[in-house]
């Protein structure tokens, strides 16, 4: 994310990706890969998102979506940030084949009082999914509009009662030595850690997405589920999720390990507050030829300002 810019993203080419089918669908092809896993088939072929594994939004499209237009299914899908895969842009979808995504489990524990290994599948047929389109920034100056498929995280952090010791969320990502070819090189402390105070975790605008664009999340974009919090800077989004971990203390995340003067726990979209190394001010949306200004917030000052109320956001970057 820091180490390499590019001037050059691939154009724009939108991707019609509007069939979708029903949520039992995803479910039922999720389902067919744990067979094949288990049965040691073709299935276990580690696969991207493909015809026949639509996941359906639902009829709930959420009131929090953008109305912007989404960026290409091909942009969004091989201009990736997953340094497990390696730390260009382009390695993620050239490796993340390999990931293996079934079967998983996310295992939720530390300060609640019902801790719970879920296997995915199970949680997907508790939680009820939504379409969210959501506009993505990323540190780097880039951003994207992203519809999302996914649930309120904060539907599973009541599942999981915390206990008054809560007051942060650590979230631990796969460790895949065998499949991640990024973990060789010590870019950064692997696994890739994440963390949010636990109100941010409950806020409704953060979910834990297992699709986009209408299907299952491709390996490259944090198959089978991971973090999407719009307000705050994409590295916060942690991808392919393991362990969900409520704590007293507020953890230290792998950026914030790597370069604390650039990365800071928040990591609020904030324009105000350049990086160390470039200005935040302004975005290039990918698919876009000119710049934008960047939004306080990302654009989500309304639903969020308010857990921010009386924190200097330039020493609480
Ligand atoms: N999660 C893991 N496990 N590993 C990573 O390297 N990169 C982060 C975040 N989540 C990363 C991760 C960064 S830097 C960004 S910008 C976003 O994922 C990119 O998400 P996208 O590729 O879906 O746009």
């Amino acid at each position: 994310m820091l180490i390499k810019r590019r001037g050059d993203v691939p154009t724009s080419e939108i991707t019609d990706q509007g069939v979708y089918l029903r949520r039992r669908e995803f479910i039922q092809a999720a389902g067919l890969a744990a067979i094949g896993a288990a049965a040691g088939g073709l299935l276990t072929a580690p696969r991207t998102a493909r015809a026949g594994e639509k996941i359906h939004a639902g009829a709930m499209k959420s009131p929090f979506s953008t109305a912007e237009e989404p960026t290409s299914y091909k942009d969004a899908t091989t201009y990736n940030n997953y340094y497990e895969f390696g730390t260009d842009k382009e390695s993620p979808a050239t490796h993340a084949g390999k990931l293996k995504t079934r079967p998983w489990t996310l295992m939720v524990e530390g300060e609640v009082k019902k801790p719970r290994i879920w296997g995915v599948e199970d949680l997907l047929k508790k939680m009820s999914l939504q379409e969210r389109i959501y506009r993505m920034r990323c540190v780097e100056g880039w951003s994207m509009v992203i519809p999302w498929v996914g649930f309120a995280l904060g539907d599973l952090i009541r599942e999981a009662e915390p206990t008054g010791k809560a007051k942060f969320v650590e979230f631990v990502t796969a460790y895949q030595p065998d499949n991640m070819p990024g973990l060789r090189i010590p870019a950064l402390d692997w696994p890739y850690v994440e963390g949010l105070r636990l109100d941010e975790a409950m806020h409704p605008l953060t979910i834990l997405a297992v699709g986009m664009y209408g299907e299952v999340l491709p390996n490259q974009n944090g198959a089978p589920i991971r973090l999407v919090v719009p307000w705050k800077y994409g590295f916060k989004s942690g991808k392919s999720i393991a362990r969900i971990r409520f704590v007293e203390r507020m953890p230290q995340s792998a950026w914030m390990k790597a370069s604390p003067q650039e990365y800071g726990f928040y990591s609020n979209v904030n324009p105000e507050v350049d990086h160390p190394r470039w200005s935040q001010a302004n975005e290039r949306r990918i698919g876009e030829f000119l710049k934008r200004k960047t939004l306080m917030f990302n654009g989500y000052a309304d639903q969020v300002a308010s857990l921010y109320t009386g924190m200097d956001l330039k020493k609480n970057f």
